[in-house]
């Protein structure tokens, strides 16, 4: 059997994607989590990570201004000492560029709250809910350079309800971002890209 492949969780807020990659990252399982690393020192999952015994990372990026290729150095240097095999963004808010991705070409996943091609960027509840969608959920990919693009690896679909608001619609959707993004890594990480698809 070989090594379980080290894997780096990137976050920026409450990080409960980042929790159930975590918790998934056991026994017969491919990945160990060996880094949870945040862009805002005040991120909420800092601590949770702190909690389940997992390295603890900050690279702060406001320092960088418009600087991207510098806060990117810096995350790479953050990075290397924890020689990581894959990493997972999860919930991570900043734009990489094409010189980070790169460096992590096949080995870089994203979760994104729609179901991608559809809403790229922020604002994707709201964007489902006023195109009247009855259809929404969420996709994680492959990232390439660009944003939110790249080989779909799964996708989970929740209906949108009469009356939804942009949070309501989010709490939902979240509940199945926890189950796709576990089942998605685990495949990912065992070498088969065959698309995940829950929720029908
Ligand atoms: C999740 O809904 C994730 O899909 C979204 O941020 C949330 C993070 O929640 N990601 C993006 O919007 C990326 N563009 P979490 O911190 O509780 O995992």
């Amino acid at each position: 059997m070989t090594a379980p492949k080290r894997v780096a969780l990137l976050i920026s807020g409450g990080g409960s994607n980042m929790v159930k990659l975590a918790q998934s990252m056991s026994g017969d399982h491919p990945g160990r989590p060996a880094l949870v690393l945040s862009n805002l020192p005040g991120a909420g999952g800092l601590q949770k990570a702190a909690d389940m015994g997992i390295a603890t990372e900050v690279v702060d990026h406001r320092p960088f201004g418009k600087d991207r290729a510098g806060f990117e150095t810096a995350l790479q240097a953050a990075i290397a000492p924890y020689a990581i095999d894959v990493i997972c963004l999860a919930g991570f808010m900043r734009v990489l560029t094409e010189g980070f991705v790169s460096q992590w070409d096949g080995r870089m996943l994203n979760i994104h709250p729609s179901l991608l091609p559809k809403y790229k960027g922020l604002h994707t509840h709201a964007r489902a809910i006023e195109a009247g969608d009855t259809l929404a959920g969420c996709t994680v990919h492959e990232v390439t350079p660009a944003l939110d693009d790249g080989p779909i690896l799964g996708q989970a679909k929740v209906p949108v309800r009469p009356g939804d608001t942009p949070d309501d619609l989010a709490a939902r959707v979240l509940v199945q971002e926890h189950q796709l993004y576990p089942a998605v890594l685990r495949r990912f990480l065992n070498g088969d890209k065959t698309p995940v698809i829950l929720g029908g």
